[in-house]
Parts: structure tokens; sequence; C-alpha cells
């Protein structure tokens, strides 16, 4: 069975054929980011437009690069939610016009499910229950996955989801957006040990996150560090300090969500945690995360790199698992830019 996967939850503009939601035919992404990096994050306007603009292109060459055509298709899969409205509606509307003139049946995917699914395309065969971590630039979620379609909730930020943090923190050192692959970058040369930032801790036996206020703190480690005056003559932190505050923030960040994911694992009894979302692109968290895992006989799961950010390809294997569970959308199929989990 063919699918088509659509996805425009946000800047990435993504087309991908699945074959039997194993075998990836094609994955193409198109990216309005470098339109959003002057505004230090995504403009919802600009990233709308964009999916206008190219969305027939991106399905094009998702097409060619799978070596198929329109009418090879069995189904349509897109992502409904959650995400910025105007983006998913032009994805949905897309998928609609495309299962109405081709009488093909449609599905409706949320983005959580489709970030956790995503470590499980192809031949990896995980039983279920397992722990799902999402790590993205607007999610920070545990979920307990009991079968495909029956996740449920453990915990979430109560404020900034993880990448978010990581784009604030870079905005504030000045470092550009997305904030993610140039703190891991710079992070290599730093000290994680040199600063002692600490993520709010929730003690209230909740899988529960908290962000903002490491973000707070390395605000006011810039500015009240003995290294203020030197900052002021330069007017640009020196570079060891910014990799050292990058290092720090980055194990702060870190080892709560590893602490927090090996922790609900042993309290739910599963052997197994799929990571997905953006952030889960970052190696040192894949290293500490997999080391801290064999610690505790969890075998940890980690998308292929290329599905770590937002992409079709998640979309049409979700999908298709899905339609074979009896799933199926209706032309009322519409977006739920808060859609939980
Ligand atoms: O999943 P995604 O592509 O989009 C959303 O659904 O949000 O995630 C984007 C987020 C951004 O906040 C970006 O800074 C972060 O993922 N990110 C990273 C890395 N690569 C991307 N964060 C940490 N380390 C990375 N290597
Ligand atoms: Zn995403």
């Amino acid at each position: 069975m063919l699918v088509l996967g659509i996805e425009t939850s946000c800047d990435e503009t993504g087309a991908s054929v699945v074959s039997d939601g194993a075998e990836i035919l094609s994955n193409t992404v198109a990216s309005s980011l470098e339109f959003h990096k002057r505004y230090g994050g995504i403009v919802p306007e600009i990233a709308t437009r964009y999916h206008v603009e190219v969305i027939n292109y991106v399905i094009k060459d998702a097409l060619k690069k799978a070596k198929i055509k329109l009418d090879d298709i069995d189904l349509i899969a897109v992502t409904y939610g959650p995400g910025l409205v105007g983006s998913l509606l032009v994805g949905i509307s897309f998928a609609k016009s495309l299962s109405y003139s081709l009488n093909l049946p449609l599905i409706g995917v949320n983005h959580l499910w489709s970030h956790i699914y995503s470590g499980l395309v192809g031949e990896r065969n995980i039983e279920f229950p397992f722990i799902g971590l999402v790590i993205s630039g607007g999610h920070t979620s545990l979920v307990f996955c009991e079968d495909i379609g029956k996740f449920k909730l453990l915990g979430q930020t109560k404020d900034d989801a993880v990448g978010e943090a990581f784009d604030k923190v870079a905005k504030v050192l000045g470092l550009g957006y997305p904030g993610g692959p140039v703190i891991e970058r710079i992070a290599q040369d730093g000290d994680p040990n040199s600063i002692g930032f600490k993520p709010t801790y929730l003690d209230d036996g909740s899988y529960d996150f908290s962000f903002s206020g490491i973000k707070t703190a390395v605000l006011y480690y810039i500015r009240t560090s003995p290294n203020t005056p030197r900052l002021r003559r330069k007017k640009s932190l020196n570079k060891r300090l910014k990799s050292d505050i990058a290092a720090s923030f980055q194990k702060a960040v870190f080892d709560s969500l590893v602490e927090k994911s090996i922790d609900s694992c042993k309290s739910k009894g599963t052997g197994s945690l799929v990571v997905g979302g953006g952030v889960s692109a970052n190696k040192y968290f894949r290293a500490i995360l997999t080391k801290a895992g064999s610690e505790n006989g969890i075998d940890v799961v980690f998308p292929p790199f290329e599905l770590s950010l937002d992409n079709a390809a998640m979309v049409a294997a979700l999908g298709y698992s899905l339609f074979k569970k009896g799933v199926k959308s209706d032309l009322n199929l519409t977006a739920e830019p808060n859609l939980g989990v």
C-alpha cells in the first residue's frame, strides 16, 4: 500500500511516499527557515505563504523521487494538529482536494504521535507498551504508548518547550535562530560543569517539566557575571564563556529529561523509550540518554537524524498503521492547532 504523507504544521513543507508503512520511497522537505531568521523566530504569516507557494512542487518532487504517479497512491495522510493554524490548513486543504479528486481515503495524523512514531519507521520492531518522549520547538511531553493510537499523556512542560528554551538562550547569546544546532556545536568546546544552572524540578511527583527558569538564569548569569565589565568593553561575550554557558545550560536541561524519562519507564514497567522531535537530533543528548538507558536495562530508540526534524515520512508511516486499525477521516477534517496527545 502506497501512502502519500503531507506535513505543514510549522515552517517545513514535507511530502513523502511510504510503502506499507515501512519503506520510505521518498521524503522531500522544503523549509522557510531562512525567511524567519531575521525575526528570531517563526512568523506564522510567512510560514503559511511559503507552504502555499511550494506545496505543489514538494508533492511533485516526492512522487518523482518515489518513481510513482499520483494514480498509484492508495491513501493520503496529513498532519491536522498541533501546529500553526494557517500552516496546517494549507496541508489539510491540499490533502482533502487530492482525496476528493482521486477518490482516495484520507487520514488526519497527530503531529506529536508522528514524532514518536518516527523512531519506529522501517524495520524497528518495538513492543507495546513503551514510553514516548516528544522534544521539539513547541512540545516537551512524556507519553505512555499502549498501542497504535492509544497514547496517554504522563507529563509535559508547564512553560517553555525544550527547543524553545534552546532558541531563547541562543538569542540571548547572540547566536541566531534556530538555537538547538548552534548551542550543541559551541557546547562541544565548553565545560558542562562550569556553571551550575538547574532546571526547575517540580517535586510534585508528576512527570511535568519547567524550562523557563533556566532561560532566565542564563540571562541573569550574563548580566551579573564577573565577565560583565569585559562584556561591556567588548560588546560581546568571549567565545570560551559562550561555550561554557551553552554546555552548562544543555547539560542541566538534558539531565532533567533523562531523569524523568528513565523514572517513567521504571514506574510503568516498560523496557523501551522512544524519542522524537527536533531536539532528538542532539548527539550529546543521544549519548547520555542511551547510556542511562543501558544502565537501567531500557532500550532507547531514536529516529534516524533525517526523521528527527519535521518531515512527512513519519506522517505517512503512522497514517498507514492507523488506517490498518480502521481509523479514517472525512472531508470535514480541519486544523486543530492545540491538539494534545
Ligand atoms: O520538531 P521540530 O522540527 O519542530 C517542531 O515541531 O517544533 O523542532 C524544532 C526545534 C527547534 O526549537 C530547534 O532549536 C530544536 O528543535 N533543535 C535542536 C537541535 N536541532 C533542532 N535542539 C537541540 N539540539 C539540536 N541539535
Ligand atoms: Zn515537530
